[in-house]
This record gives structure tokens, sequence and C-alpha cells, in this order.
């Protein structure tokens, strides 16, 4: 069995917070925040939730599938801003999309949560556990972060992406594999919600030294385990938290302008939904065809990070 990727959705909550009306409420402007992270614009929630979002991209990945939500008999969700303890928000989209076949859960990996979860989903389709999976990212960040932090405040968005993964026997196309890494000796560089620090803390420059080098190698890895070379990858997707970290990783595998995938620009740093959103945003403008290889590579708190390489 395989796992074909066979549909995608998004959804961003309609407000749009510049960076020149963060300014507003606190010191710092477009000409710091642009040209050290790539960033102009991110959405925010107003009322909506983690589930509200998700719900809106899982029901576009199974209309794009041209599934019936019947179908669905897998909800993958990877998220750090859960929408309650428990239940998981996977059932509560569950419940909201109208789907009563299978199994829901949510997945914790924070910026790599949608690699874990596009990993997870493969395991279970490969093993006939299910056959149509919806894997989800959703968050919201803006619940985590201290808006007088303005070290942090800048850097994160809200909103959702979402995959449609179908079992086939047909082995030219599917997940090709994943590699998936934590390493909690790096705990306390990015975190939020412990005693010392309820809203997001990061220690950047410990982050980005992370960034640029864990997701450069799980990369040549996962293609030098398969055989493949970055000439041969279509679209690269990296998890969008920074463009300097983009562009670092971009030079260092020798990919062209073309391959590297940036959407940071306007959506900033949403965490697990920053691939599927990246993805959904190239497909929607018919930049994706049959064929295609696609690199996906992600780095967050943990410290967590991996890949996902997948042929359409
Ligand atoms: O998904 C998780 C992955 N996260 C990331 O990938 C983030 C990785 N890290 C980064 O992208 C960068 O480290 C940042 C963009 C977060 C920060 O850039 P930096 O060049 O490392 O800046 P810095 O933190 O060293 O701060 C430099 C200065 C400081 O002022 P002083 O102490 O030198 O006077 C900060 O207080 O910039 C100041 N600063 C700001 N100024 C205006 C920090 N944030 C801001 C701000 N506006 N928003």
């Amino acid at each position: 069995m395989h796992s074909h990727l066979v549909g995608h959705g998004s959804f961003l909550p309609p407000k749009i917070v510049t960076n020149d009306d963060l300014s507003k409420i606190v010191e710092t402007s477009d000409d710091w925040i642009f040209p050290r992270t790539g960033i102009k614009q991110r959405h925010l929630v107003e009322n909506e939730t983690t589930a509200d979002l998700g719900e809106q991209a899982a029901l576009k990945a199974i209309e794009s599938a041209g599934w019936t939500v019947d179908q669905v008999d897998l909800i993958i969700l990877a998220t750090s801003t859960p929408d309650m303890d428990f239940p998981s928000t996977a059932t509560l989209i569950q419940n909201k999309i109208g789907a009563t076949k299978g199994f829901a859960f949510d997945v914790q990996a924070v910026c790599s949560g949608f690699i874990y979860a596009l990993s997870t989903a493969d395991l279970y389709l490969r093993a006939g556990k299910a056959k149509r999976a919806i894997v989800i990212g959703a968050e919201r960040m803006s619940a985590l972060l201290d808006w007088t932090d303005r070290t942090t405040c800048v850097l994160f968005g809200d909103g959702a992406g979402a995959m449609a993964l179908e079992a086939k026997e047909d082995d030219s196309a599917g997940i090709i594999d994943s590699i998936l890494y934590s390493d909690g000796t790096f705990s306390d560089i990015l975190c939020a919600g412990s005693p010392e620090h309820a809203k997001t803390y990061m220690n950047g420059r410990e982050v980005f030294r992370h960034a640029v080098s864990k997701m450069a190698d799980v990369s040549k890895e996962i293609l030098e385990k398969n055989n493949l070379h970055f000439s041969e990858v279509t679209h690269f997707i990296p998890h969008q938290a920074n463009e300097r970290i983009i562009q670092h990783i971009g030079h260092d595998l020798g990919l062209s302008t073309e391959q590297v995938i940036s959407t940071v620009k306007n959506h900033a740093n949403t965490s697990a939904a920053s691939i599927p959103l990246a993805f959904d945003e190239i497909a929607c403008a018919g930049k994706v065809k049959k064929g295609d290889l696609l690199l996906f590579t992600a780095l967050g708190a943990g410290i967590t990070w991996g890949s996902n390489l997948i042929r359409l």
C-alpha cells in the first residue's frame, strides 16, 4: 500500500495584522521585522478556535480529493494550541465536519507537527488500518504569545492547512519516506507553559542555529537514503519561520529559487500549519502536477525535526 496525496486545503482567519500595526502595540518596526524575518503580515484569530480553523482546511481538502466526509476513516491533527485539555481537538474537528467513521487524534511536535502527523498517517495507511486520512496542521499561536514581548510576538501567525491521503496499491506515487528526530536536551530553548515561561519563550539565535543545520542535514539524509538528488526535487517546502533560514538552507542544498517555496512573508510562523498552508498556496496557483517530487522539512520546539519525501 502507498499513501497518495490526493487533496489539499487551507484556511486563514480573515483578520490581517501588518508589521506597522504591531509597531503601535510594541516597540518594533517593519524596518526591524522584515529584513530579519521576511515577515510583512500575519493572520490572527478573533473568535475562531483551532477546531474552526482545522474544520475549514479539512473540508477543503476533502472536497479537493473528491471524497465525501463519510469516506474519511482517520483524522490526525498536528497542533500545539488545542482548544481543550481533553478531548483532543481532532475529535472536535471530526464532529464539526460530520465524520463518524474511524478514529481521530492529536499529535504534538510544535513546528515539526505536520511532518510527524504525515508520517504517522502514512504508517496507518500502509498497514491497512485506514484507507482515507485527513492530516491537518492547525494553530492559534496568538494564544501562546506575550503581546508585550517584541522578541516573539512579531514572529507568529494563526492558520490551518490540510492534506488528504488515500491508500492505493499503485506504487508510482505516494509518500516515499519520512525521517523523524527529537532531542529533549534542548527543550528549554523554545517553550511555552512552563513555570518560568507562561507564554512563548525563544532563544532565537540557538533555534536559528539548529534550524539551518538540522533541516539541511535531514533533507540530505532522506534523499540519499532513497537514491534521489536535490536536482530531482520539484518543490522544497521547509517550515516557514524565517526567510533567512529558508534561504540559508536552500543555498546550502544548492537549490534554485524556483525549487524553494516561501510563504512566510504573508503568513509569518504558523507552526504546524506552515507546510500544508504553503503547499495549498502553490497547488491552488496551479504550480504542482502529477509526478512532482516534494520535500518537506521542519524543526520545532522539543527540539523536534524531520522530513517527508512525496511523489505526486
Ligand atoms: O518555529 C520555531 C523556529 N523559530 C525560528 O526559526 C526563529 C529563529 N530565530 C530567528 O529568526 C532570529 O533569532 C530572530 C529573528 C528571532 C531574532 O533575530 P536576531 O538577529 O537574532 O536578533 P536578537 O534576538 O539578537 O536581537 C537583536 C536586537 C536586540 O536589541 P539589543 O539587545 O541588541 O539592544 C533586541 O532587543 O533586536 C532587538 N529586538 C527587536 N527590535 C525591534 C528583538 N526583537 C525586536 C523587534 N523589534 N521585534
